[in-house]
């Protein structure tokens, strides 16, 4: 496909914050398979090559960043747990809105461009999927705080915006945390894995995001967008598709009801994202969700030093 080749006609400068994490490190591997300069932080978890940055400390990243004179600047970072920032609000305010504002603000004087990654959590469920024209209104302190995350940056950032809204990340990981990871190890120890039947969403396989953010960057797009998987599933199905993915038992999946399983934070049930916009520009780049999990085995036979799910511990 077009859309893959790996030559991009201007180089940038890039810089990603947040490079240990998943999409971080789909950035960062996209980024330099398209002949751009890039290079990436990790707060706790050091990868080689890696630099370390914690964006709670307001002066110094932000100098970090200024010191870089990148062209762009991605996000990936942040509080990404959303039970967690439901426990505790102060922490999911801090780093999801405050610490990228206060790095937007650097990108900002020195003329780079930023990238927020925001989430299908800003929705409260009543009626997705959604579209980038749909009302927000969020369910969580997670959703909460990505919502203002996204108006506080437009406000301040106008055109040097790019936000990218996506939803249930999947793919080969450095640190083997996504859902993908966590189904495995529990199938392969004979568990049995709760799922919600009544969450639906469109799983976003990591390398296309990744891919579509840098396309999309390249083509010089600001503001909103949506950027996921083209299959809107629950969340059994989809967890039943990566069992039989790796051959694992996908009886252990129980299905059971958002209300049963009890999880700390509110979860939007009828969700995902529609991608009007990546459609028109970028059309076909999100593969569904079949070919995407042929993709995940063959990538854990690459370099790239992907946590493998059915021996990671
Ligand atoms: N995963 C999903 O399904 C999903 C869905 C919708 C939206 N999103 C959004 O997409 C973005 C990327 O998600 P992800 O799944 O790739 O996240 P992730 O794997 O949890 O990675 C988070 C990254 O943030 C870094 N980080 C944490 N605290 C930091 C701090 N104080 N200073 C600097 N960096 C810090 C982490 O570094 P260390 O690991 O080194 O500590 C890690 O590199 C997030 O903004 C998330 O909200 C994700």
């Amino acid at each position: 496909m077009s859309h893959r080749s790996t030559a991009a006609a201007v180089r940038m400068r890039a810089v990603v914050i947040g490079g240990s994490g998943q999409l971080g490190g789909w950035l960062l591997r996209v980024l330099a398979e398209r002949n751009h300069d890039a290079w990436g932080t990790f707060a706790t978890t050091a990868f080689p090559g890696l630099v370390p940055l914690d964006a709670a400390n307001q002066a110094a990243s932000a100098a970090w960043v200024r010191d870089q004179k990148a062209d762009v600047v991605f996000y990936p970072a942040g509080f990404t747990w959303v039970d967690g920032c439901e426990r505790d609000p102060g922490k999911a305010r801090a780093a999801n809105v405050e610490q990228p504002l206060n790095l937007a603000r650097a990108a900002a004087e020195v003329g780079a461009r930023f990238v927020y990654f925001s989430t299908d959590y800003v929705f409260d469920g009543h009626n997705g999927p959604y579209a980038e024209s749909a009302e927000p209104r969020p369910l969580s302190i997670y959703g909460q705080a990505k919502l203002e995350a996204e108006q506080v940056l437009a406000e301040t950032l106008g055109d040097l915006l790019l936000i990218a809204r996506t939803t249930w990340v999947y793919g080969p990981e450095r640190q083997g945390k996504n859902f993908a990871y966590q189904l495995a190890k529990t199938l392969r120890e004979g568990r049995a894995l709760p799922c919600p039947s009544d969450q639906v969403s469109t799983p976003s396989y990591g390398p296309d995001v990744a891919q579509a953010i840098v396309r999309l960057i390249e083509q010089g797009r600001s503001g909103l967008i949506h950027v996921a998987g083209p299959d809107l599933i629950d969340r059994v199905t989809f967890a039943r598709s990566l069992a039989e993915a790796f051959g694992l038992n996908s009886q252990l999946i129980q299905a059971k009801t958002t209300a049963e399983l009890g999880q700390g934070a509110p979860r939007p049930l009828n969700s995902g994202l529609l991608t009007p916009r990546l459609d028109a520009w970028l059309p076909g780049l999100m593969r569904p969700l079949s070919e995407c999990l042929l993709d995940f085995q063959l990538k854990l036979d690459e370099p790239g030093g992907w946590v493998r799910p059915l021996t990671a511990t």
